[in-house]
Order: structure tokens, then C-alpha cells, then sequence
């Protein structure tokens, strides 16, 4: 059989100097693990647009169809700030995402026992939180039509339209509810069926996917401006949190500022299974290309090594591998290894970016 493919896009600012980091440890997994990977490399955001003039060259989206894994770094920076909406570095990641149709947005916010002090709000609020949250990723207002900047009178109007169809919601509510039977099986769905009719669709279509096929799950709704005073009032209330395009932009950031830092958190966007079973799928840091740290050695790697350890799990149906990642990264946290992101009150060195990765290697290695 061959092997599972991954295609490697570091796009701009860290992302390339956190993904060298990762592609030390897909070796690892290769020399130690007998998991070989066809990896292959290419340009995204900036960096395509540089080289390109487009921010995500065709045969790039094409090679991005057909491998079993994308893994990308970061995209964007103050350099291309004056592009044109167009070609700008986001819209080589808002098309993988169309294009490959991931529509469920995984994002674990987890907050780490070693860096439980760093969260803004108190260490009993945050310490052990393990929420997932599911945002659907290829409607709603970022997508949705009529949009633009148009005339109006002797005015211009810049408009955007948030849309959801039935279908689009029912499966992204599936894989809430499949996620929530994996976790602790509780689903909270966040809308603002108070204002928009979008919101009340919702609502309806999610409590109908689950008292049809999910009712042995536990189902609330909120108000998603609720549910962000929720979100740091008392997180650990959540389980999985099922929200859409634009709200789960939002509430992902803050549920991420929760665990302390946003260097820490990977992410999973998933769509329907392929023919071979694989769910077309992307795997990125929540993290942005972080320019005023870029070529420092400073970035912490953790959170594009986790969103590796998240396609083990849902890409390649290696959890027990995934598993020995994430421990091996608790392991190191633990014991006291930092990178400048994560220097608090208590000081000391930050490690490079590399030095972390050679503490990753030493604690997988440890693992064996
Ligand atoms: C995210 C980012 C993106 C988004 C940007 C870079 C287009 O903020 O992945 O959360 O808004 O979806
Ligand atoms: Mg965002």
C-alpha cells in the first residue's frame, strides 16, 4: 500500500521556522514508528504570492485535493497589508478551505497543568479545561452572497451576508455530536437566534440532527454573546461548543486566550471522507505568522506540532501516536522547558524555537 501523503505549506512570517520543527518529528515517527510519509512542500500566502503573484498557485489547490493531509504553518503580514482583498495571504486559506470543503472547524482549547498560571483569568477557572470547539468553516457571512462595496446614492455600502442552508448545518451538527460521544458527549450550540433568522434555522436544524439520530447526547443552545461571558466566567461548564463561521472566529480566540497561549493550540479542519475513507482534511496552528517575532528563532513550535499529532488522530487513525505526542509535549512542559511566549513571572531562559524541538525529539524518545 502506499503511504499516506502529506502536503507541507509554510506559508509566511514563523511558519516556516515552526514547521521545520514539525518535519523533524514526522521523521521521527518515520524512523521510529515505521510511519513512512509521502511529504511534498509548497507555497502559500505571501509567500506564494511572491513567487507567484497569487496566493494559492492552481497546481498547489490541486496538489492540496488529492493528498491525505495538509499541514499548514501561517499566512500573512504587514508586508502585503496593501494588496489588493484579492490576492491578499488569507485568501490562499479561505480557498483551500472552499475548495477542499472543510466544513468542521476542529479547535481544542486545553489548558496544560505546567501553564496554568499564565491564563488572564485565575489558575481554578482555567486549570484542566479541555474544551473542543467546532466552528463551521465554509459558509455564513464569510462566504455568503451579495458581497462588496457598492454605490449607494452618494454614499458606498460595504456588505456581507450571512447564509446558512439546512444541509449546511445538519453536517456540521453531525460531527459536533459524533465529536461529543468521542469526548465527554456534551454539545452546546452558540447562535443569536434572538436577531438573525440564520440563528433560529440553526437552532431548529441542530435540536432536530439530535433528537433524530443523537438524543443520547446532551444538548443546550445559547446566545453566542452569552456563551462568550460564559466562555470566561466558567469554562469548564463546555464540552464540545458547536457555533458558526464568524462566531467561532471569535469565540476560539478567546476560549484559546483562556489556556494561557495562543502558541499552544492546533486545529483540525475536516470534511466529508474521500473514497479511501480519509476525511479530506487541514491541520494549522491557531496561531497567525506572529511578523514581529519572524526569523528570531523565538516562536514556539507547540501548536503546529500538536495540529500533527491532530491528523495521527483524525487523518490517519493513529490516536494511540497522537496520544504519545501530546504526552511527550506534557512531558516537556513539565519539565520547565519555555519559550519566550511562555516566560512569565517566574523567568529564566526562553528556549529557541529549535530547542524546543530537540525537546520534543528527547521526550518522544523517552517514550519508547
Ligand atoms: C482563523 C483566522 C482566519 C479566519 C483568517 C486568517 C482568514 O482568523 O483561522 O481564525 O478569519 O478564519
Ligand atoms: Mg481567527
Amino acid at each position: 500500500m502506499a503511504n499516506p501523503s502529506l502536503l507541507i505549506l509554510p506559508g509566511d512570517g514563523i511558519g516556516p521556522e515552526v514547521m521545520e520543527q514539525v518535519k523533524r518529528v514526522i521523521a521521527w515517527f518515520g524512523d521510529n514508528r515505521g510511519m513512512q510519509f509521502d511529504v511534498s512542500e509548497d507555497l502559500v500566502g505571501g509567500a506564494a504570492y511572491d513567487a507567484h503573484g497569487t496566493p494559492l498557485h492552481d497546481d498547489t489547490m490541486a496538489k492540496a485535493l488529492e493528498v491525505d493531509a495538509v499541514l499548514l504553518g501561517a499566512v500573512g503580514g504587514p508586508k502585503y497589508d496593501d494588496l489588493d482583498f484579492s490576492v491578499k495571504p488569507e485568501r490562499g486559506l479561505l480557498r483551500l478551505r472552499k475548495e477542499m470543503d472543510l466544513f468542521s472547524n476542529l479547535r481544542p482549547a486545553q489548558c496544560f497543568d505546567a501553564l496554568a498560571d499564565f491564563s488572564s483569568l485565575k489558575k481554578d477557572v482555567v486549570a484542566g479545561l479541555d474544551i473542543m470547539i467546532v466552528r463551521e468553516l465554509t459558509s455564513g457571512v464569510y462566504f455568503g452572497e451579495p458581497r462588496g462595496i457598492f454605490e449607494e446614492g452618494n454614499e458606498r455600502v460595504g456588505i456581507n451576508t450571512q447564509r446558512y442552508t439546512e444541509s449546511e448545518i445538519d453536517r456540521v451538527a453531525r460531527s459536533a455530536f459524533e465529536l461529543a460521544r468521542r469526548r465527554n458527549n456534551k454539545v452546546c450550540s452558540m447562535e443569536k437566534a434572538n436577531v438573525m433568522e440564520s440563528g433560529i434555522l440553526w437552532r431548529e436544524v441542530v435540536q432536530k440532527v439530535h433528537d433524530e439520530d443523537y438524543p443520547d447526547v446532551e444538548l443546550s443552545h445559547m446566545y453566542a454573546d452569552n456563551g462568550a461571558m460564559q466562555l470566561v466566567r466558567a469554562p469548564k461548564q463546555f464540552d464540545v461548543i458547536l457555533t458558526d463561521n464568524l462566531f467561532g472566529d471569535i469565540l476560539s480566540d478567546c476560549a484559546a486566550m483562556l489556556t494561557g497561549s495562543l502558541g499552544m493550540l492546533p486545529s483540525a479542519s475536516l470534511g466529508a471522507p474521500a473514497a479511501n475513507g480519509r476525511p479530506k482534511a487541514l491541520y494549522e496552528p491557531v496561531h497567525g505568522s506572529a511578523p514581529d517575532i519572524t526569523g528570531q528563532g523565538k516562536a514556539n513550535p507547540i501548536a503546529c506540532v500538536l495540529s500533527f499529532a491532530m491528523a495521527l488522530r483524525y487523518s490517519f487513525d493513529q490516536g494511540a501516536e497522537a496520544t504519545r505526542l501530546e504526552n511527550a509535549i506534557e512531558a516537556v512542559l513539565a519539565g520547565g522547558a519555555r519559550t519566550a511566549d511562555l516566560m512569565g513571572a517566574e523567568g529564566g531562559r526562553p528556549i529557541s524555537t529549535t530547542e524546543m524541538g530537540d525537546a520534543i525529539l528527547a521526550a518522544l524518545d523517552e517514550s519508547l
